[in-house]
């Protein structure tokens, strides 16, 4: 496939960018925020595209006919950035998405984002599920084949390559590597069985990553 990331610079972003560009199977065109980023993702094998989620980006969705989204405004940042990129991005991003009819809509989401209530006594984290459940939805609605991955909390450690994934995991304290994050993003793109799910994940010593994909 010819995939967008969106978000490419971010750290599971870059991880994409990296997988997707090795594998046989896929063109990359990264989309970043600043010129300065672009000659890391050109030694990575892809192309870059500056365009920012707060303006106007459509033209970033040109030529691919799947997207990974993959950003995020960050912790560091107010209630007003988290509007403005992790729902009203990401809303665009879908928009435009359907606008040139891609085939394929990839979503990093978080754990919780089905029922941000669970934040309810936080809230900043209450404000930031919102805003991902309110993305999620607008994409559930949008009639784009999508995948919306849950991971738990996000970790630097090296891959572990075994997790469970599931349509609601029982323990959502766990945590999740951003590597083994990245390699589901990339493996959802041409997992049939996945179309239209959202799904949970974590590392575990249950199984490895594309079987445990490829059983939901
Ligand atoms: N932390 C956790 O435990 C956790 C758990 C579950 C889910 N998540 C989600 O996982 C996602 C990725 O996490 P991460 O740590 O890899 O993220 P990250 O390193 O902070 O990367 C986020 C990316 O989004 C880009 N971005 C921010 N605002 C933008 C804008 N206006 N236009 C275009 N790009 C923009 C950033 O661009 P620059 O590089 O230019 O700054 C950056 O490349 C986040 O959405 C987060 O909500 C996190």
């Amino acid at each position: 496939m010819h995939v967008l990331v969106i978000g490419a610079n971010g750290t599971t972003g870059t991880m994409v960018v990296e997988k997707l560009a090795k594998s046989e199977q896929h063109l990359v065109k990264a989309m970043i925020r600043k010129t300065e980023q672009a000659s890391k993702m050109e030694e990575l094998g892809a192309r870059p595209i500056i365009a920012d989620l707060e303006s106007e980006f459509d033209y970033a969705l040109e030529d691919v006919n799947a997207v990974i989204f993959a950003a995020g405004s960050g912790p560091d940042t107010g209630a007003d950035k988290t509007t403005a990129v992790d729902e009203e991005g990401a809303k665009k991003a879908v928009d435009y998405a359907k606008e040139k009819g891609i085939e394929r809509f990839i979503m990093l989401s978080s754990v919780g984002a089905d029922d941000p209530s669970v934040a309810s006594d936080n809230e900043t984290f209450h404000h930031y599920l919102q805003a991902k459940h309110n993305a999620d939805e607008h994409l559930k609605q949008s009639g784009l084949d999508y995948t919306i991955v849950r991971p738990v909390g996000l970790e630097d450690e090296p891959a572990k390559g075994k997790i469970t994934a599931s349509k609601s995991l029982a323990n959502k304290k766990g945590t999740i590597t951003r590597e083994d994050v990245a390699t589901v993003l990339v493996e959802s793109l041409l997992i049939d069985g996945l179309k239209n799910m959202s799904i949970e994940i974590e590392n575990s010593d249950e199984s490895d990553i594309v079987p445990a994909l490829e059983k939901l």
